[in-house]
C-alpha cells in the first residue's frame, strides 16, 4: 500500500491561480502521454508516486488521453482508487471536453449537450463525483460561446466541477468568455495554452488579457514535448516521442530543425549549473501570470530532474538577452 512522504511539501513551491483562491504546485503532472493503455501500470504507478511524493498536487488529464482515448482517465482513475484515495482532498484533478471523443455530432466541439455528457464519461473512467478543474479543450466557432459558457457553468451548479478554464483559446476568446463567466458568477480562473522557448504566442496579448481579467494560466509542453531537454542531444532514441508512432505531434524533422538552437540553449544552462529541461521550465515560470508549468514525463528519472529546476528560478539580464538571441 503507498503511503506519502511526509515531507512531500516542503520544497514545493504553489503559486496562486489569477485572484482565485486555487494554489497550483509550480511543476504539475500531464497525462497525454505516457498514461495509456499501450504504458505499463507499474511506471505510471512510479512517476506518480515519486510527483506526490515531492509535492506536485496537480494531476491533468483529458477526455481523449490515451491511447486509446480514455484510457488515461481509467488508468489514473484505478491508482487513485488502489492507492490515493485517502489523498482525494491533498489533490487537483482537472479533465477536458473538446476534441474528439466519440462519433457523430456530439462527441466534440462546445454545445451544451457534448460537454455535459463527456465530464459524465470522465468522472465515470476517473471514478470520482467531481473534478477540480474542468475545461474546454479548443474553441467552437460553430457553437455560441454563450451556450459552451452555460454548460460549464451547469457542471460548477451540478458540483461536478469546483471551478472550470478554457483551453487553446486566443486572447480575444478569452476576454470574451470571461465576460460572460463573470455575468453568471462562475469560478472561471484558469487557461491552459502552449508555452515553452520555441512557442512564445502567449507573451502577445493573452497575458495582458489574464492579468486584467484576473485568471491564472497553467502552461502546457513546457519543454515542447522533450525538444527543450537533452533527450535528443546525441540522436533520436527508439523510446522517445520523436521516434514513436504514436505521438505524431513531434517529428524526426522538428527534432533536426530545432537542434542547432538546442545546442546553444543547452550551454546557457550548463552555466547556470542546471539542465536544459530545469532551465527551460524556469524560464516559463518567470511569467507572474503563470501559475504551474504542466510537465509530461516518460520515466521518473526526468520528474526528478524537472522537479530540479525550482532551485535556481532567477536569470540574470543577461542570460535573459542570451536566450532571446539564439530563439531569434
Ligand atoms: N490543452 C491542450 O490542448 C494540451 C495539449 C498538449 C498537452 N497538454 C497537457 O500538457 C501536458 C504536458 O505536455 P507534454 O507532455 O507535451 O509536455 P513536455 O513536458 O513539453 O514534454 C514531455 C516529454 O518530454 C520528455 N521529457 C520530459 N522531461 C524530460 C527530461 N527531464 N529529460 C529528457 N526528456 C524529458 C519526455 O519525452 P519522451 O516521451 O520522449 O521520454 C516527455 O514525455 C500533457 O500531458 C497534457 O496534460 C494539453
Amino acid at each position: 500500500m503507498y503511503q506519502a512522504q511526509e515531507k512531500r511539501y516542503d520544497n514545493m513551491q504553489y503559486n496562486r491561480v489569477g485572484t482565485s483562491g486555487l494554489k497550483l504546485s509550480a511543476i504539475s503532472l500531464g497525462f497525454w502521454h505516457n498514461f495509456g493503455d499501450v504504458d505499463k501500470m507499474t511506471t505510471q504507478k512510479e512517476v506518480v508516486f515519486t510527483a506526490f511524493d515531492h509535492g506536485i498536487t496537480h494531476f491533468d488529464l483529458a477526455n481523449n488521453y490515451g491511447p486509446p482515448a480514455g484510457s488515461a482517465e481509467t488508468n489514473f482513475g484505478r491508482i487513485l482508487k488502489d492507492d490515493l484515495h485517502h489523498y482525494r482532498d491533498e489533490i487537483i484533478v482537472s479533465s477536458k471536453a473538446g476534441y474528439y471523443m466519440w462519433p457523430g455530432p456530439y462527441g466534440e466541439w462546445g454545445s451544451k449537450k457534448s460537454i455535459v455528457a463527456s465530464c459524465n464519461q470522465s468522472l465515470k473512467r476517473l471514478g470520482l463525483d467531481y473534478v477540480d478543474i474542468f475545461y474546454h479543450h479548443r474553441p467552437d466557432s460553430n457553437t455560441p460561446l454563450e451556450e459552451t459558457a452555460q454548460a460549464l457553468d451547469l457542471l460548477v451548479r451540478q458540483g461536478k466541477a469546483l471551478y472550470v478554464g478554457v483551453s487553446n483559446y486566443s486572447p480575444e476568446q478569452t476576454a470574451a468568455i470571461s465576460k460572460l463567466f463573470k455575468a453568471l458568477h462562475t469560478p472561471f480562473i484558469i487557461h491552459q495554452p502552449p508555452y515553452n522557448m520555441f512557442n512564445r504566442r502567449v507573451e502577445e496579448g493573452l497575458t495582458d488579457v489574464l492579468a486584467a481579467e484576473g485568471l491564472g494560466a497553467i502552461v502546457f509542453s513546457p519543454l515542447a514535448q522533450g525538444l527543450l531537454t537533452n533527450r535528443y542531444l546525441n540522436g533520436i532514441p527508439a523510446d522517445s516521442r520523436a521516434h514513436r508512432a504514436d505521438s505524431p505531434f513531434l517529428s524526426e524533422e522538428r527534432v533536426a530543425a530545432t537542434l542547432s538552437k538546442v545546442r546553444q540553449l543547452n550551454e546557457v544552462a550548463e552555466n547556470r549549473g542546471q539542465t536544459l529541461a530545469e532551465m527551460a521550465l524556469a524560464w516559463n515560470l518567470r511569467l507572474p501570470e503563470i501559475a504551474s508549468v504542466l510537465i509530461g514525463a516518460s520515466r521518473v528519472s526526468q520528474l526528478l530532474d524537472n522537479l530540479k529546476a525550482l532551485d535556481n528560478l532567477d536569470f540574470t539580464p543577461k542570460e535573459l538577452v542570451r536566450i532571446d538571441e539564439i530563439l531569434k
